[in-house]
């Protein structure tokens, strides 16, 4: 398997239509732990990874999968929405892990390589999360990978049936 890039355990490659078995076998198995931190619907039919992967046919949206080197498998998944070039080069990281992968360190890795390569080859200058205040987990894994916090956003978010308030985390190149 070549990744656009791979640390000592994980390794980000963009998703592809080859990944929709594995893929939504994830996301069914982690409905719960998803449902109540990520937006959108869940991405558990054949509909759902069709639209899903259509976001990613606009360039303002790259979608990648975390992946284990030693076994290839996903731990984990990453987007970077809403890509705006010219004056600003960001763009808005979207991330979950799933129950079997979550608690051991893959996403601060494999985050860590995406913002490298979001930083090198897409020509970045700022990526920036935005996290419900009582999702600690997330909070603790942006802040391990360097993000900074910038604000905080009042109903920034419609998620789990209501709007969500979110802290703004960010990182420039510097
Ligand atoms: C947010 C989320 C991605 C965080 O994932 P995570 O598994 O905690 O992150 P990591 O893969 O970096 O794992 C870090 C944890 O693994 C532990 N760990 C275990 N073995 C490890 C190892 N060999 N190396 C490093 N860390 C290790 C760390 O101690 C840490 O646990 P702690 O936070 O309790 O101290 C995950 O909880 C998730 O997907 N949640 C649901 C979706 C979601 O909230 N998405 C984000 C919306 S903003």
């Amino acid at each position: 398997m070549t990744y656009l890039a791979q640390g000592t355990r994980v390794g980000i490659r963009r998703i592809g239509l080859d990944d929709r078995t594995e893929f939504l076998t994830l996301n069914r198995q982690s409905a719960d732990l998803l449902a109540r931190w990520m937006p959108g619907i869940p991405i558990v039919t054949d509909e759902a990874f069709e639209g899903y992967m259509a976001r990613f046919d606009h360039p303002a949206n790259e979608g990648f999968v975390l992946c284990r080197l030693d076994t290839g498998a996903i731990v984990g998944r990453a987007n970077l929405n809403n890509i705006i070039r010219g004056t600003r080069q960001d763009g808005t990281l979207g991330y979950c892990a799933y129950s079997s992968t979550t608690g051991r360190g893959y996403m601060t890795e494999g985050l860590r390589l995406l913002v490298g390569y979001a930083f090198g080859e897409l020509g970045l200058h700022r990526v920036e999360a935005n996290i419900q205040p009582s999702n600690t987990p997330s909070l603790n894994l942006i802040k391990r990978v360097g993000f900074r916090k910038e604000g905080y956003s009042p109903g920034f978010q419609f998620i789990d049936g209501a709007w969500r308030d979110h802290e703004r985390w960010a990182v420039t190149v510097e």
